[in-house]
């Protein structure tokens, strides 16, 4: 196979671990980031532009001759950038992984995504949709359900257009804050209600040629800034892969109900399905149910996933850009991972940035994936909430942990917070 140049969008955890992933490949020439971050820089060129901005991106692709697009994050899939290409005559022959707005829509509107899994009767939360104009109706769905009420805002938030309501009263508000008020901006211009589900979550990640796939290592992350899942919201605090309620019967009856019928979905909708997808699942008895469609793959999950995967990931995304992900055979390692996300004082609110990172052990048995990190003079900045995840691989996720958790100590920055108890529920 000829060496390629691999270009891929992002600048988070996720972005780092797939530089670090590529960077070992044998079918690698250059390694360019956009915009990247201070962990990719040692490995890679980091380019200076925004991952949506469309037109210096082509300038990149063109410039360096790149081979093979890798998009991380759902904004620029959502907003295109697969149609972008296709629809250029200069990019149209470069492979993106990633779907095109259609396919980004399992992400990017949450009624399209339930819409999808009720035509291919894959197991999700009983739902409604509503618009202003149907708020009434939207009062009457709350009044039939049982507390705890679930109102999503249909599309892109930010991670936090899901609300959890104990009581009537308040979702009925919220439910009018959302459409009445647009709480959540355009995204919340419609809303999803949903049945309760109570159980354990879990990440499940597919790779997709559009007709073959792969299904990768599951994880689970922790959303929660707080120990025991309590707080805020976060983009997660950490993961761990192996998940160990996963066990065999369980992997076969989601690969049975919800990732074959997935793909039987999207072939029999003519969706074009180039790329990643993470289903998000709940374990609720013995039966799994998604609870979302994104179009990519999980922040910290990836930090977990990837280590523990022992093919060539240039291969592997070249495979699956010409449609031959058939001729690919996952191996995977048995030894468990864990990662730890160190994130800014005050994070998922408001923090502050540029504070300087001390103790980066230069020499280590874990690997040290970057999220909002930057280089400036010599020394590595903080410059997002988020800012380093310590993954560690041991013969169980206990192991594992220790070492991250070890690696941690050493590691220091101004309000520097990470949590003590990931994997506690396991
Ligand atoms: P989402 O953005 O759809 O992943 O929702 C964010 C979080 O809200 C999920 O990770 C779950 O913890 C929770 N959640 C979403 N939908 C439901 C549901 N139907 N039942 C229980 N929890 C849910
Ligand atoms: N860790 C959850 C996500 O990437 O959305």
């Amino acid at each position: 196979m000829k060496k390629l140049n691999i270009l891929v969008l992002g600048s988070g955890g996720r972005e780092h671990t797939f530089c670090w992933k590529l960077a070992q490949s044998k079918t690698i020439d250059q390694l360019f980031l956009a915009p990247g971050n201070a962990g990719t820089a040692a490995l890679a060129t980091n380019l200076d532009i925004g991952v949506n901005d469309f037109e210096s991106v082509k300038k990149a692709v063109i410039q360096n001759n790149i081979n093979l697009v890798l998009v991380g994050p759902e904004d620029p899939l959502v907003n295109g950038i697969h149609d972008f290409f296709l629809d250029d005559p200069q990019l149209n022959k470069i492979p993106l992984i990633g779907p095109q707005k259609l396919g980004a829509k399992l992400e990017g509107s949450k009624e399209f995504a339930k819409a999808f899994m009720s035509r291919h009767n894959i197991p999700t939360a009983q739902y409604g949709s509503f618009t202003s104009e149907k708020i009434e109706e939207g009062y009457d769905f709350l009044e039939q359900m049982k507390p705890p009420y679930v109102l999503k805002a249909d599309g892109l938030a930010a991670g936090k257009g899901v609300l959890i309501i104990n009581d009537l009263a308040t979702a009925k508000k919220e439910l009018s804050n959302m459409l009445l008020d647009q709480k959540f901006g355009k995204a919340s211009s419609k809303v999803v209600i949903e049945e309760f589900l109570s159980g354990i979550e879990l990440s499940c990640f597919v790779l997709t040629d559009g007709s073959n796939y792969v299904t990768l290592p599951m994880a689970k992350d922790y959303k929660r800034i707080g120990e025991g899942d309590t707080g805020l919201n976060t983009g997660g605090m950490g993961a761990v892969s192996p998940v160990p309620f996963a066990d065999e019967k369980f992997y076969k009856v989601i690969q049975d109900t919800i990732v074959q019928p997935t793909i039987d979905g999207l072939k029999k909708d003519k969706i074009p399905y180039v790329g990643f997808v993470f289903i998000g699942l709940i374990r609720v008895g013995d039966a799994p149910y998604v609870i979302e469609y994104n179009v990519r793959m999980g922040d910290p999950e990836t930090q977990v996933v990837l280590p523990r995967i022992k093919n060539d990931l240039a291969e592997m995304l070249y495979a699956t850009a010409k449609g031959k992900l058939d001729q690919i055979e996952l191996l995977v390692e048995d030894q468990s991972a864990t990662t730890v996300v160190a994130v800014s004082g005050g994070y998922p609110e408001a923090y502050e940035k540029g504070k300087t990172i001390k103790g980066l052990p230069s020499s280590y048995n874990s690997i040290i994936f970057h999220a909002g990190t930057i280089f400036k003079e010599g020394e590595i900045l903080t410059n997002g909430g988020r800012v380093l995840a310590v993954t560690s691989l041991g013969d169980n996720y206990k192991d594992a942990l220790l070492q991250s958790y070890k690696l941690l100590e050493e590691i220091n920055f101004e309000g520097m917070f990470f949590r003590k108890d990931i994997g506690f529920d396991l």
